[in-house]
């Protein structure tokens, strides 16, 4: 049987250059779609999966984010008094057990694979998922609990992929594709950001991982990849032929929240669900 994944890694140490000055003092995963920010979404899609451990990769000015799952005291004893009990349940949703969540700090900004790196000694050795906050995928289950059940058949190591035009293969790493089976597809190479006249498919890598604990073993090695970074799909490509690995073509809609396009799509996406904005949102689109 396969290990069950437990943990989960969320990297939110990036300096979120592309959504300047928005970010300049408030962390890119504080930003809200709607009315929730990005990092609640991405715990939620974890806890929906049956994860248990929550361990956030941060970096200078992130604290608000051990704030936003921590009490807010003043707020809940005001709400209190006024009897606003809907908005003190809102206000203590994300209130998880004590120890489930943890911090690292990652101290210098060096790529996703330095972040990753970071939370190696809470991940110890487990398999663990990853999820990068800034990608919002909507999809029913979520894109990890598709892959948490995909990983207990499959097991070994993980990625969440999707389709894209050949010319933005250089905006993400890219597989190299073998035997597909329904929505699952074997993994022969990994490359990131190739030009779009060498990627080896379409098939593009979106933030969600399954990670076996060897790949630590690699982003040890810090080895400097694409964009001067120390990337995490090198040392994710050396466990290939290794240890099993796939990638799933998930079920769902995924939206890039680290620029401003996909951001703002997400909201309009997620609004037009709302009952309570849905109409005015439309009305707003349609008059335009
Ligand atoms: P991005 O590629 O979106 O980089 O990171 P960024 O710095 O956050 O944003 P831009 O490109 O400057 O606008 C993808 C994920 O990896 C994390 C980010 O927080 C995000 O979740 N990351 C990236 C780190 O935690 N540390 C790093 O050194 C780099």
């Amino acid at each position: 049987m396969n290990a069950p994944i437990k943990k989960i890694v969320l990297p939110v140490a990036g300096l979120g250059t592309r959504f300047l000055p928005a970010t300049k003092a408030i962390p890119k995963e504080m930003l809200p779609v709607v009315d929730k920010p990005l990092i609640q979404y991405a715990v939620e899609e974890a806890l929906e999966a049956g994860i248990e451990d929550i361990i956030l990769v941060t970096g200078r000015n992130k604290q608000v984010m051990e704030d936003h799952f921590d009490h807010a005291y003043e707020l809940e004893k005001i709400l209190q008094e006024k009897g606003k009990d809907e908005a003190l349940e809102v206000a203590r949703s994300m209130l998880l057990e004590e120890g489930r969540i943890s911090y690292v700090r990652q101290m210098r900004p060096l790529g996703l694979g330095h972040a990753i790196w970071c939370a190696r000694k809470l991940v110890g050795n487990n398999p663990f998922a990853v999820a990068l906050p800034d990608d919002l995928i909507k999809g029913r289950p979520g894109a990890l609990k598709q892959m948490v059940e995909a990983y207990n058949e499959l097991g070994g190591n993980m990625v969440a992929t999707m389709n894209v035009s050949r010319e933005d293969t250089s905006k993400y790493g890219v597989i190299t594709p073998g035997d597909h089976t329904k929505n699952r597809i074997v993994v022969g190479g990994l490359v990131e950001k190739p030009h779009p006249d060498d990627a080896p498919s379409t098939q593009a890598v979106v933030g969600r991982y399954i990670l076996q604990p060897e790949v630590m073993d690699h982003l040890n090695k810090k080895a400097v990849g694409a964009g001067g970074e120390i990337q995490l799909t090198d040392a994710m490509a050396e466990l290939i032929g290794q240890q099993p690995f796939h990638a799933i073509e998930f079920d769902g809609t995924r939206f890039d929240c680290g620029s401003k396009i996909g951001w703002l799509m997400a909201n309009l996406s997620l609004a037009t669900e709302d009952p309570t904005l849905a109409s005015e949102v439309e009305r707003l689109i349609t008059f335009r």
